[in-house]
Formats: structure tokens, sequence, C-alpha cells
């Protein structure tokens, strides 16, 4: 009895440390396989997908969520949408897929361990981003506006119409970029697919003053954009022992000198799975490279980046879209304008299709997602939980939408990001008076005057 209980205990032992001995060699805890979730997915921060925000989604890609949104009472009706859209899922930009190709070769050449996942990459995965990819949209790029068209049709059935698309009161705007006007052009294939329509003029109009305005404002390109150090913040934290912890793990999971690794080459494996998986919908290989603790570190090192760039790090970011800002306010005012004395709506919803750094700057000239404690390289700990995730605010197909209705008691405005409602910071109401939110953000529609804020004063 006693001799076969300690035979079955070393039994089992000795399975346990075989199959432990076998994970700690392997570097695939989950074989790559199609169709299933890299593990860190959700801190690819803005090379992320939509469907990890909304992750009901992913059984049904044409759902909407009621829970997440906040209405009106039900005697209100819908009168306007502004939608102000990120492109959709697209390809790394040139400089990357160097990046991306220089990690590879150093893989293949140089990694001398002998894991599951660096004799797949060495064995299976070929290269195959090439530069003229450059920033391109993917099909699953155009399927992410398509489907949020669909969606859009089912949240504001009122608004997308087949008579207000007909008569003009739907408008097209778009960045200059192949990947916006493709997305535009995708998104309309998914208002003509929702409503069954087979054609319709509804030409996207190009605006870059509009939608790429940060390139047009002087002092942003002068004191952040062509300043590196307004990014010493990025720098350090790149230089910094979270990050040297995972280049060095990196290292070791490869089995090269620590000094083959930079924070360039963890970038690029970090780019691969994200990819793989947006593209393709592969957990790669690559993945395999990351524990959770790396992939948190990746992402806080590109929020950071966010955060200096286009957020709170420095004042002229947000102020640099007062040209956006003003646009919508301009175009809500007219809408309340012309409902008040005739009754009508000339224009029931504006789609404008632009960047993450379309986004950011506005969202923050809002005063959303703002911690209390700015991001530094020093405090990524204290940083776990948060606002500022790049991840959850501007994924790929990112929107921000300002509903008006028309209510017994006035006029009232809905703001949703990500078809979640928002509540604006500093008004209680999710649904507020429209006289309240202008109010609220009274010195910016008086003053932030897109001249006066970028011009530099010599
Ligand atoms: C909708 O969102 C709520 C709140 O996040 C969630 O609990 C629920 O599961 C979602 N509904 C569906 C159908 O997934
Ligand atoms: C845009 O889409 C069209 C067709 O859908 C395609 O021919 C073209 O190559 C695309 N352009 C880019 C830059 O992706
Ligand atoms: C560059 O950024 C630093 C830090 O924000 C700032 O002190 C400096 O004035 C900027 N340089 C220029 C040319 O604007
Ligand atoms: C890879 O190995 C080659 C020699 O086999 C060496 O010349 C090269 O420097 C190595 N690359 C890196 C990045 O360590």
């Amino acid at each position: 009895m006693v001799k076969q209980v300690v035979t079955t205990i070393c039994f089992v032992l000795f399975h346990c440390i075989i199959s432990y001995w076998a994970f700690m060699s392997s570097c695939s805890i989950h074989s790559s396989t199609k169709n299933s979730i890299p593990a860190i997915a959700r801190y690819f921060g803005t090379k992320g997908r939509y469907e990890e925000v909304n992750s009901y989604l992913i059984d049904d890609i044409l759902a909407i969520n009621n829970s997440l949104v906040t209405l009106p009472s039900s005697t209100c009706s819908a009168i306007h949408l502004t939608a102000i859209i990120r492109h959709g899922t697209r390809f790394p930009t040139t400089k990357n897929i160097l990046k991306m190709r220089e990690f590879y070769n150093l893989v293949v050449r140089n990694a001398t361990n002998n894991l599951n996942c660096l004799s797949e990459i060495k064995s299976q995965w070929e290269m195959w981003y090439k530069d003229e990819m450059d920033g391109r949209l993917v099909n699953k790029g155009r399927e992410d506006h398509r489907h949020l068209a669909q969606r859009l049709i089912k949240w504001f059935p009122s608004l997308l119409t087949e008579d207000n698309l007909r008569q003009g009161r739907v408008q097209l705007i778009t960045s200059s970029k192949h990947r916006c006007v493709n997305s535009t052009i995708a998104f309309r294939e998914g208002l003509m697919t929702g409503l069954g329509i087979k054609e319709v003029e509804l030409e996207p109009a190009v605006n870059d003053a509009l939608m790429r305005y940060f390139d047009q404002c002087e002092r942003f390109v002068k004191e952040v954009e062509n300043n590196k150090s307004a990014l010493e913040e990025v720098k350090r934290f790149n230089e910094g022992p979270e990050m040297k912890r995972v280049m060095e793990k990196m290292a070791d999971r490869l089995g090269v000198p620590y000094t083959s690794i930079t924070d360039d080459s963890v970038e690029a494996a970090f780019y691969l799975c994200a990819y793989e998986f947006t593209i393709l919908k592969e957990n790669s290989p690559w993945c395999q490279l990351f524990d959770e603790v790396d992939a948190q570190v990746m992402e806080y090192a590109g929020d950071l980046k966010q955060y200096w760039k286009r957020s709170y790090g420095h004042d002229i970011n947000r102020k640099s879209s007062c040209i956006l800002f003003h646009d919508l306010f301009h175009r809500l005012n007219q809408v309340v304008d012309k409902i008040n004395s005739d009754g009508t709506v000339s224009e029931a919803v504006t789609v404008q299709v632009g960047h993450a750094e379309t986004l950011i700057p506005l969202l923050t000239l809002l005063d959303l997602f703002k911690d209390d404690v700015p991001l530094r390289s020093t405090n990524f700990a204290s940083q776990q939980n948060r606002i500022f995730r790049s991840g959850h605010i501007v994924p790929y197909a990112a929107n921000l939408m300002a509903v008006l209705y028309k209510c017994p008691e006035g006029i009232r405005l809905g703001v949703r990001l990500n078809e979640k409602s928002l509540t604006l910071p500093g008004l209680t109401d999710p649904v507020p008076m429209y006289d309240d939110v202008k109010k609220h953000y009274r010195a910016l529609l008086g003053g932030c005057d897109q001249e006066t804020v970028c011009k530099m004063n010599y």
C-alpha cells in the first residue's frame, strides 16, 4: 500500500517535472494558431484592435450594446450626429517594417536557444512585410469601417436613412492619407449595404486643415514634433530599468548577448506580434517572446509617447486641435439654430475620418482621460491603473460621437467614445443640456483661436 502511494507520488512528480521542463524550454504556452487571441493583445495601444475595447463584437461584429449608452428620455429624438473616426487597421509604416526586418534577421541568424517559437519563426515564418505597404489600409481595416457604418445605422436609425443620404444631409470628410480616404470609402460601402442602396452620390471631401491640423500648427511642429527634448520622458523610460529588464529577458529567450538587443528590437518584436494579429488574426510565435509584465512595459512606453507628443504633456498639443473643436461646435450651433427657427435639419450626419493624432488632442482639449499625476519615465508602477491608455482610447477605427437630441425641455448633447457614453468632465448629467455644455467650455468657445495659438512669437 505504502509502496504503491510512493510510486504514484513519484510518478506524478516525474510528470510535473517533465512538463515544467517542457514549459520552460518552450516559449509557446499556447501553440500559435489562427483565431486565438494573444494573451497580450490588450496592451497593443494604438496598434490595438477595436474588438479589444468592445469584446461583444468578437461574437457578432454587427451587434450594438445598449447597456453601454445613456439615452435622454424617450420624449427626445436624435437630430444630428457628428462622428470623428480614426482610420481602420493598417500595415506598419516603412520605418517600422525596416525595424521588423532587422529583428527578424537577428532571430534567424543569431538566436541560439532551442525554443519552439524560435524554430517556428526560423522554419515556417516568412518576412512578408514589404516597404511599399507603408501604412496602407488592410482588408481588416476596410471591414472595420464597413461594420462600424452598419452599427451606426442601428444606433441612429432616424439619422442614417436613405432619404438623408440622397438629399445631401450626410457629409463625409477625410484626411488626404490613403488609409483615411479608403476607410471613408469603406464606411460609405457599409452605409449602402446597411441601407440596401445600390448607388448614391456621396463623395468624400478631403480636408487636411481639419483632419491633419497638427501638420499646420507651426508652434506644435517646432516645439514638439521637431523637438527631441519634448519627448525626454519617453527617452528616459526607454533607457530606464523597466525597459532594460524587458530587453534582457528578450536576449535570454533568444540566447543572444545583451548588447544585441536594443529598445528598437523589442519594439519591433512587439509590432510583429501586434500586426500579425490585427492584420491576419494570427496568434503568431512572435507573441511568445513577451510575458504580461513585458507587454505592460511596452504599452506604457507607447502611452508615454502619446501623452507627451499628443496629450497633456505639452499645452500646445491640445490647443493644436482648436480648429477641429470650433468646427464641431460651429456645426452643432448651426443645427440648433436651424431647428429652432424652422424645425428642420439640413445636416443630419457628418463623418470625419482622420488619425489617432486627430482624436487625442481633441479629447485632451475636452479634458478627458486626465490622470491626477502626469505620466513620467519614473512612475510606471504607480500608473498601473491610469486612465490614459491609448489602447482603450484610440484603437483602430476609434470614434468620438457627438449627438444632438431635441427634447421638450430643449436641446441636449450626448457624447460617446467607441460606442460608449462619456460624461464630459465638470458636467454631471450624461446627456446634458447643450447650453450647459457651451457654458462649461465657454473659455474655449470664446478663444482657442487656431491662428493665435499656433503662431510663434519671435
Ligand atoms: C454589454 O455590455 C455590458 C456592460 O459592459 C456587458 O455586461 C454585457 O455582457 C454586454 N452585452 C453583450 C451582449 O455582450
Ligand atoms: C484603396 O482601395 C482601392 C480599392 O478598394 C485599391 O485599389 C487601392 O489600392 C487602395 N489604396 C490604398 C492606398 O490602400
Ligand atoms: C523643446 O522642448 C523643451 C521641453 O519641452 C522646451 O524647453 C524647448 O523650449 C523646446 N524647444 C523649442 C525650439 O521649442
Ligand atoms: C549576429 O551574428 C553575427 C555573426 O554570426 C555578428 O556579426 C552580428 O554582429 C550578430 N548580430 C547582432 C545584432 O548581435
